[in-house]
């Protein structure tokens, strides 16, 4: 009996403690003088969280071998999409994309893409109005739990889009699914995509530089796992599609305006840029594709964010 009193005891507290972790929100921004909350353990007391500013001035020059990026272009079969009631993600992917190089020194395997609306990373203080996380695996440890419990577990390119009248396509085909799961009540529902999707619709190109430091998750528990790798370049979105986003809901039907934590403290961590001369030559970046409307809309935002 006294067992079975203990159980139940241990078992309410693991309930309790399960629902306050899934709880945790973003700070409502539209109301003046909110502080941004503590979500408890490393989030509140860790020493290289993420995300922080980004400066490419400030950063150190970084010599590796190029970063070898494979079946990113490859169609996905029906991928899912799940409102977590902290951001849109995609997972299941039935292509194995993986990542070696760099500052990478095993390989890393894509274990989900998830979407970020007004970015987490700023570079040179500029915020822009969304960034994806393509969350990799150390393929040394098994699962991504596991891989949270050690310092060189995770790898997350970051994606930063800058507003233009030139509409993501790969971004549009989540717009095309996003009636499905934008409710409270989808939380943590799936939904399969039917369209064919590959990640490289997102950003079309990975091979320029990027970033890199020493980070955390940015959501709880804000493991410090993760080399995060920041491209230089930015892909075009159209506020139309970011908007889309900013009208799922979280928890409570409350609508999830945006999902970007505050910036970190840097603590002195060394910032690499790595500029990669790939043999798959660049395309330039179409600056008369980028509307100015769009550059001058996103550079007033983020100062008024600051
Ligand atoms: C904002 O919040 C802080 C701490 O909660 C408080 O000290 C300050 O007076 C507040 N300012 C305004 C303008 O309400
Ligand atoms: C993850 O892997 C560890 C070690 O192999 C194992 O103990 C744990 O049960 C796994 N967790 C999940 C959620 O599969
Ligand atoms: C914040 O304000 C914007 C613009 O006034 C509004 O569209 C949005 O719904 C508000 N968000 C929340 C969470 O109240
Ligand atoms: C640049 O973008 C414009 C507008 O979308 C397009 O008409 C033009 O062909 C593009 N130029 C190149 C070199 O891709
Ligand atoms: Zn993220």
């Amino acid at each position: 009996m006294i067992g079975g009193k203990l159980f139940f005891t241990f078992a309410v507290i693991l309930l309790f403690q399960y629902a306050a972790c899934d709880h945790w929100s973003y700070p409502d921004r539209n109301s003046t003088n909110v502080s941004f909350p503590l979500w408890g353990g490393l989030c509140d007391v860790g020493n290289r969280q993420s995300p922080i500013d980004l400066s490419i001035s400030g950063a150190l020059k970084g010599n590796f071998p190029d970063i070898d990026y494979r079946n990113y272009d490859k169609p996905l079969t029906s991928p899912s999409l799940v409102n977590n009631g902290h951001t849109v993600k995609l997972t299941k992917f039935d292509v194995e994309m993986t990542m070696t190089g760099g500052p990478l020194n095993d390989k890393f395997i894509v274990e989900e893409l998830h979407l970020h609306w007004w970015s987490e990373h700023t570079i040179d203080k500029i915020r822009y109005p969304m960034e994806a996380h393509i969350v990799h695996r150390n393929t040394r440890y098994s699962n991504i739990s596991e891989a949270a419990a050690h310092k060189d577990g995770i790898a997350v390119v970051g994606v930063l889009f800058h507003a233009s009248n030139q509409p993501n396509v790969g971004i549009g085909k989540i717009v095309e699914n996003i009636e499905f799961i934008n409710s409270a009540d989808d939380i943590d529902k799936a939904v399969t995509i039917e369209q064919k999707l590959n990640l490289r619709e997102l950003f079309p190109r990975l091979s320029g530089g990027y970033l890199s430091y020493p980070g955390s998750l940015t959501t709880p528990s804000c493991a410090e796992s993760v080399t995060w790798l920041v491209l230089l370049d930015t892909f075009p979105v159209t506020l139309d599609q970011v908007n889309k986003f900013k009208g799922v809901e979280t928890y409570g039907g409350k609508k999830l305006s945006d999902n970007y934590r505050d910036l970190q403290r840097k603590n002195n961590r060394p910032v690499l840029v790595v500029h990669q001369d790939s043999s798959s030559a660049p395309a330039p970046i179409n600056m008369s594709a980028m509307s100015l409307f769009g550059s001058i809309v996103v550079i007033y935002i983020s100062k008024f964010l600051q």
